[in-house]
């Protein structure tokens, strides 16, 4: 089998190729050439302007890549904006649990939550965006890779959405041991390890047979991350002699995203956590450290 280290492997950039890897995921992208800058975001949660932001954003700070690493849908309005805007500017944007059900029609949105109040409010977001994505959208989602590997500098930088081997498996800060990181890491002969799927950033060194590596998970756009301000966090990667991970916080019109939430008749609770920037739903999966930064 060819090696993921192999940047023959597959040919071409968006070209999909069976994971060396088990679990749920299909396809992987590779970018060929070597990056300086890479931009990285996931959960857009149907936030058209915190999209339009992080794009104009990070290409002010000289990304030579912006990838989008999943969920685009669920929690905000107006889903059927979010796909044309990805695609205007090219934005190369991997599955997550979110987009894959959408694809599909599955039940639900795999989101992996297990308390009932989560499911109640989850169910509310995904019915709502999977009646309001258009069928050519679902299509495109269908088409998407579920992972990705870029050069950033002379590093791989590999992307998934929750972790290498599940699509919607939680990388919380606090709960995610260094051995898994590691072997994360080794599996996917990877320099630096990107996910998003939890809302809340955080990066961690880890000590690998080779030396070391980085493990990024980039945060979300579509809400805040429960800590009482109304920006969004992306993530810049650049390269050098040691790599640099920079979060970046995203101010957007909240106000406006909040307007239109009211008018698509979703949850007061939505609306207060993007006012507010305190989560007020799916907060039972949150672990204990990460709840007790919160308010509720
Ligand atoms: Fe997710």
């Amino acid at each position: 089998m060819p090696s993921p280290r192999d940047a023959t492997w597959p040919s071409h950039p968006h070209r999909l190729a069976a994971l060396p890897y088990g679990g749920r995921s299909g396809g992987i992208a590779v970018f060929e050439g070597s990056f300086q800058r890479i931009a990285l975001f996931g959960g857009v949660y149907n936030n058209y302007w915190a999209l339009r932001a992080v794009i104009d954003d990070a290409k002010v700070r000289g990304a030579d890549l912006i990838l989008c690493l999943g969920d685009l849908g669920g929690f905000g309005p107006l889903p059927q904006r979010i796909v044309p805007l990805l695609q205007e500017a090219e934005i190369p944007t991997l599955a997550g649990n979110y987009d894959i059900s959408v694809a599909e029609g599955f039940p639900d949105c795999g989101c992996g939550y297990s308390d009932p109040v989560d499911n109640y409010f989850a169910q509310i977001s995904y019915s709502y965006t999977l009646d309001n994505t258009p069928p050519e959208q679902r299509r495109w989602l269908a088409s998407l890779p579920h992972q990705a590997r870029a050069r950033l500098g002379d590093r791989w930088i590999h992307c998934c959405h929750g972790s290498p081997r599940r699509t919607n498996e939680f990388l919380w800060e606090s709960g995610t041991s260094e051995a898994l990181l590691r072997r994360f890491l080794t599996d996917c002969e990877a320099d630096v390890l990107a996910c998003t799927h939890t809302g809340i950033k955080w990066h961690r060194c880890v000590k690998t047979a080779h030396g070391a590596g980085d493990v990024v998970n980039v945060g979300v756009i579509g809400r805040p991350e429960n800590d009482g301000s109304a920006v969004v966090w992306y993530t810049l990667l650049t390269a050098g002699d040691e790599l640099d991970v920079e979060f970046i916080p995203l101010a957007y019109d909240y106000e406006r995203l909040a307007e239109e939430m009211r008018q698509e008749r979703l949850p007061e609770e939505f609306v207060e956590t993007v006012t507010s920037g305190w989560w007020t739903t799916c907060l039972e999966v949150l672990p204990s450290k990460e709840r007790l930064r919160g308010m509720y």
